[in-house]
Order: C-alpha cells, then structure tokens, then sequence
C-alpha cells in the first residue's frame, strides 16, 4: 500500500482526496518510481475542474515528479533500480508516494540537479524548450509578449529569453511579481491588474508592436493579444488559465493583420524518445550552468496530504514561479 491523491469527482479543490491505494503491477515497459518531489502544474487544474475530463474516475492526479527508481519491468533495458529519474507526461497518478511510469517518457538526472529543482522544471521547462525552438525559432533582438511571466512556464520562459538575447514583455498581477519577472530577465512588464496592454506594448516597442504573443491566459487576453501583433505576426495560444477561448471568427486574424494562430501542446511536440533526450538534454544544460533558476520557494512545497491547499492557492494566483508536492 502507499499512499496518493485521488479525484473521485469533478470540481473544485476540496474534492481531492489524500487515502491509501494499491499500486497496480508493472506492465513489462514500466518502471516503478517512488517519488520525492511532485510538479504541480496549471493543467492539473483543468483535469480536476472538469475543462479537460479525466477519461474515468476514480483516478490519479498530476504527470510530472522526480525520485528514485524501486522496480523494472521486464522489457526495461535503459533505466535500472536506484537510478535518479524525472517525467512530466505520465499517465495521471503522480500525486502520488509511487508511480509506474512508461520508460519512454523517463530522463535520467543529472546528479547536480536536485529532485525538486527537477520536479519544479521539468513540464514547464520542456514546454519552454518546443514554444522558443520549435513552435517558433526564437531570435536574439526579437521584442516577444509572454503572459503571466511570473507564473511557473512564466519565470522559466524570462530566464530563456534572457539567454537567447530576446527581449521578452511580460504581464504579471502584482508589482511585487513584477519585480520577480525582471529579476528573472523580463525585458519589460505590465501589471494587466492596472494597466492597458496594447498601450504599454505600443509605447515599450515605439509602436512596432511584437512578432510573438505566447497567451496561456486564454479569454481575458485574446483580444489584447492579437492586437499587439505586428502585421503577420504569430499568436500561440498556449494556456487557459482564465478559461478557454471559445467561438473564435477566423476573420478577426486578417482584421488584425494577416495574423498566423496555434493552439500547441507539449505532448504534440514532445512524443518521441528521441524528442524527450534533446530537449531534456537543453533544459539541464541551462539548469546545470545557472542560467535557469528553478528553486521553489519554502511556502510552496505542500506536504502531499495538502493537494487542496496547493490548488487553491494556485488558482488564487498567490504563487510565483512553480509549486510541488512533497511526498
Ligand atoms: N500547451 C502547453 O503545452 C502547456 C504546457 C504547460 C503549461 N501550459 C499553460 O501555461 C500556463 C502556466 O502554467 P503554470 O503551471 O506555470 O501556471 P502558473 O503560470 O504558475 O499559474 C497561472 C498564472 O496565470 C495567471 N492568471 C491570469 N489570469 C488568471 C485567472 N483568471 N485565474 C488564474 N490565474 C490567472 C496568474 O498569474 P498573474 O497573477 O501574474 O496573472 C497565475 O499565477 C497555464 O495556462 C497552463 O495551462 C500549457
């Protein structure tokens, strides 16, 4: 027996539930891991509310953790028992003390990074990695919008734009997450709480405007995301933090200026083996030498047994940067 979070039913936080379950055996290409440190991300959310409805329940919650490997199966050739390992794309269950997870979508850590750097990293790094590589080749020089800067993805995605040489614009909710976004390498910010965004973007860019808008918001920004697009200009819709866009008139993308849209995710850029080395191999290569800083702070590690707590309070907007779940 160990222990997990279970989702019985759909919606708010306080129907998460801490108990006890019987880890299922292992299919030949799992490996058993017992976690030490779990990524919560904004997508758990979606899954528990119901955007994104789990395919059954009971079930699991959460894709993303870091810890040890206690068991393999028996078709399992490249990780071993005791190995240091990280995943952020699982089948759900990774609130969890233990979790079998596919071996293809394992990376072994480096020992240099610690479980909760790895677990605070890993899914938002890795979608930082194919948003700045491969959704759009990301410039030196190149002006970008990227909402919510100081969210998880949000200080990741500061610090990359910093060391590519991009000049990022970040929004934020508060002044105090404002100051984190430049710390981290934001170019310039708007608190979108007090401030108009398409203004200050006209102003910051004398009146360029920018060539990319990452929007994980969703609803509350779309509209002032295409309207702080240059003439063909990309809008990559990657989030919904506010609630979906929904009902969208593809005229409004020639209205605005022949603009190009997409809706990506990590696991449509990210499904390969050969994917998830390269990319994982980018994103420890900037945490090893510094230029990313993933480090959590204290009052956003929840003991496991305290999932409720840490939606609401990521819902709230009251964190910055990412949060974990300490098993
Ligand atoms: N498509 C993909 O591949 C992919 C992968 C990973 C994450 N994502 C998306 O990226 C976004 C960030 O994920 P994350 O896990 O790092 O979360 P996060 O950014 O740490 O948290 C979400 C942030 O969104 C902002 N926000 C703006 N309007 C909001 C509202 N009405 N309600 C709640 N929050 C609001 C808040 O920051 P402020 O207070 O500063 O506004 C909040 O802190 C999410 O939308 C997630 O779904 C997409």
């Amino acid at each position: 027996m160990a222990k997990h979070i279970e989702l019985s039913a759909i919606g708010g936080p306080e129907v998460l539930r801490y108990c006890e379950f019987t880890p299922a055996d292992l299919a030949p290409d799992e490996v058993q891991v017992a976690n030490k440190a779990i990524g919560i991300n904004y997508i758990d959310t979606y899954i528990r509310s119901g955007l994104y409805p789990p395919a059954c329940l009971p079930c699991g919650l959460g894709t993303e953790a870091a810890g040890i490997v206690t068991k393999v199966g028996s078709n399992v050739t490249t990780i071993k028992v005791g190995d240091r390992v990280v995943y952020a794309q699982s089948a759900l269950g990774a609130y969890s003390e233990i979790h079998n997870v596919s071996e293809s979508k394992l990376a072994l850590l480096p020992d240099e990074i610690s479980f909760e750097q790895a677990a605070a990293s890993f899914l938002k790094g890795l979608t930082v990695y194919y948003l700045f590589n491969l959704t759009h080749k990301l410039q030196a020089g190149e002006t970008i919008l990227f909402h919510a800067a100081a969210g998880g993805v949000g200080l990741i995605a500061c610090q990359w734009a910093k060391a590519l040489g991009a000049k990022l614009i970040g929004t934020v909710g508060s002044d105090e997450k404002a100051t984190l976004a430049q710390a981290a390498g934001a170019w310039q910010t708007i608190n979108y709480r007090r401030e108009n965004i398409v203004e200050r973007v006209l102003a910051m860019t004398d009146g360029e405007k920018v060539s990319v808008v990452y929007d994980s918001v969703g609803k509350e920004t779309w509209l002032d995301s295409l309207d702080c697009l240059k003439r063909q200009g990309l809008m990559v819709s990657f989030g919904n933090a506010s609630g979906p866009v929904i009902g969208v008139n593809l005229g409004i993308l020639n209205q605005k200026g022949s603009l190009f849209l997409t809706r990506p995710s990590l696991n449509g850029y990210i499904t390969t083996r050969e994917e998830l080395a390269e990319a994982s191999k980018t994103l420890f290569g900037l945490i090893s030498s510094g230029k990313i800083n993933v480090d959590v702070p204290e009052n956003q590690k929840f003991p496991l047994s305290e999932a409720v707590k840490a939606h609401q309070t990521l819902e709230n907007r009251a964190t910055q940067g990412s949060s974990l779940l300490i098993p």
